[in-house]
């Protein structure tokens, strides 16, 4: 007879099969995204469950809460919870934790590699060189664009966009933000509309939080005001920029180039992007390092114990 705590698992916690183990070795796992008809198996498996895990892909939905009737917290990998119904989990008694901080030099980083991959055309020429196109007739490659000394937007200055604001320092950028209000902790300059930023910026940084409250909040306005030299960069959640709107400028060569990690329908990818030279495009993968994915996992398990041992979680969502 097992002695381990039964967690139901709802999403594997993406792209890292060691702490998918680890939750197997620790917890008895129920793994509902295994399941051909999920609510039929919660019926039969949910009763008594306090805990389940998610990923912020997948997250978790009233309806699902509603199918675990004894759950009390909800760990989620990932800092994005846009997906789990926070209103719905608190109106049922139930806590929600998810994987803030530790991702966020990576996730900047990441950003910084899109940014310059795209102005300097680096997937292009890489592309260019794989082709066999280096020195041969048709073979001269396009000038890029220069990065350094530029003027860099970013959208969300929370702890990702604070990590991708003080790497600017590096590149010797100006670089202003806009939020939903000013922060009064930084130095950097604050842009009260958005569009105001984007007319600005020579490059604009989505880093803010997806869901309802930031839907297409990068739209054609928006998009044309950072203009045909302009290049976006996507770190965020794919539906904070106005996809089809993004491919209609960039295809009118009114917007210069996107660098994006996140999509409107991941895996889903407008076929128009993939043909494009000005655009580098990137699988959801800016925090896929083994090092912060480690540290992602170590979250949810401490998370984990915390509810079990002590009936609360170490990092809460406001
Ligand atoms: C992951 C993320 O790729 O943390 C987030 O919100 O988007 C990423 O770190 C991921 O979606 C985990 O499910």
């Amino acid at each position: 007879m097992t002695t381990k705590q039964r967690v139901i698992q709802i999403a594997p916690m993406a792209g890292s099969p060691s702490a998918n183990e680890r939750l197997q070795e620790e917890y008895d796992v129920f793994e509902l995204w295994k399941q051909s008809d999920p609510m039929a198996a919660l019926a039969q498996h949910a009763k008594g469950v306090q805990v389940a895990v998610t990923s912020a892909n997948t997250g978790c939905t009233a309806e699902l809460m509603d199918a675990m009737p004894d759950l009390k917290a909800i760990c989620n990998w990932g800092v994005g919870y846009e997906t789990i119904d926070v209103d719905a989990a608190r109106q049922r008694g139930i806590a929600v934790s998810n994987t803030p901080d530790v991702l966020s030099d990576c996730v900047a980083d990441m950003a910084w590699g899109l940014l310059l991959a795209c102005a300097r055309r680096i997937g292009q020429g890489e592309r260019f060189v794989r082709a066999g196109q280096w020195g041969q007739v048709h073979g001269t490659f396009p000038l890029s664009t220069r990065v350094s000394g530029k003027k860099l937007g970013i959208v969300g200055l929370g702890s990702i966009g604070l990590g991708i604001a003080r790497r600017g320092a590096g590149f010797d950028m100006d670089v202003r933000y806009h939020n939903r209000r000013p922060r009064t902790d930084v130095s950097y300059t604050y842009m009260d509309t958005l569009a105001g930023l984007a007319e600005w910026a020579d490059f604009l940084v989505v880093a803010t939080v997806g869901g309802a409250g930031t839907h297409h909040l990068v739209n054609r306005e928006v998009l044309e005001a950072l203009g045909p030299q302009g290049i976006i960069v996507n770190i965020a959640r794919g539906p904070v920029i106005d996809e089809a709107a993004m491919v209609q400028a960039l295809q009118q060569g009114k917007l210069g180039g996107a660098a994006l990690d996140v999509f409107e329908n991941e895996p889903k990818v407008p076929d128009a992007l993939k043909s494009m030279d000005n655009v580098i495009l990137l699988p959801h993968i800016s925090s896929a390092t083994q090092e912060t994915r480690k540290a992602m996992a170590d979250l949810v398990f401490d998370n984990l114990k915390a509810f079990f041992e002590q009936g609360k979680l170490v990092t809460p969502v406001a």
